[in-house]
């Protein structure tokens, strides 16, 4: 059984302050959910402060991005052994904002998956399509490029750090979600280009635009194992609906 993962991904919203705030204000309405993973993936600044907050409760806390070195003479960048000491257990790889706006690639991504793992470090990699890409019926070919590439080279127990988010490029901060069939056709497509041996226990989280009113009927799909969630897991009220949907 796959147990769904709720994962907000602040991006660059929150400062330590807010993100405590919202730990203590969550944390005691989702007290007895256990039949899922509650995450939440903030701004390095504000880690430190929300792991704290979130110490005996259950909500786990992730980075947005690493670099693949452990440390060294890299300015500005933070590693997976950083993020663990700050009480991370998850991090985002390969977000499109990433790819879009920092320059990474599939490479990067590949290298960024493998420092994950190496540290133990639960891998959310993020895949998706522009709207030009899905207009021009490439969906499939980006998304089996994303994987081939940016997944290569895993042994059998390294996937099981690995979470795959599907986020539609065009779905993303506009309003527009993909339809739960849509998303469906793409999640079930992902799951059969994984190795045979893993592919039904590795989750497949869709992002881009879930809020309350549409969580639903996507999670109810057999290959939606969860959302990872911009601007609706800003909100303790929406973010709460969306982890008891
Ligand atoms: P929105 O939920 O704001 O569309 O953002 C989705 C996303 O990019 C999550 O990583």
């Amino acid at each position: 059984m796959r147990k769904p993962i709720m994962a907000g991904n602040w991006k660059m919203y929150k400062t330590p302050t807010e993100a405590e705030d919202f730990v203590k204000a969550l944390a005691p309405q989702v007290k007895d959910v256990q039949d899922k993973v509650i995450l939440l993936c903030a701004p390095a600044t504000a880690l430190q402060k929300l792991s704290e907050a979130a110490v005996g409760t259950n909500i786990f806390i992730g980075g947005e991005n690493l670099f693949w070195e452990d440390e060294g003479a890299f300015t500005g960048e933070i590693s997976a052994p950083m993020l663990k000491a700050v009480g991370c257990s998850y991090v985002i790889i390969g977000h499109s904002e990433r790819r879009q706006y920092f320059g990474e690639t599939d490479e990067t991504v590949n290298k960024k998956l493998k420092a994950a793992i190496k540290h133990n470090l639960n891998a959310i990699v993020c895949v998706g399509e522009t709207l030009v890409q899905r207009e021009a019926n490439e969906t499939f070919k980006v998304i089996e490029k994303q994987i081939k590439d940016g997944l290569s080279g895993l042994a059998t127990r390294d996937w099981g750090l690995v979470t795959i988010a599907y986020e539609p490029v065009w779905a993303i901060g506009t309003g527009k979600t993909a339809s739960p069939e849509q998303a469906q056709d793409v999640h079930a497509h992902i799951r059969k280009l994984l190795p045979k041996e893993i592919g039904n226990d590795v989750r497949i989280l869709y992002g881009g635009s879930v809020k309350p009113e549409n969580v639903k009927e996507l999670m109810a799909k057999p290959d939606i194992d969860g959302g990872l969630v911009g601007g609706a897991a800003l909100k303790v009220e929406s973010f709460v609906k969306l982890i008891k949907y």
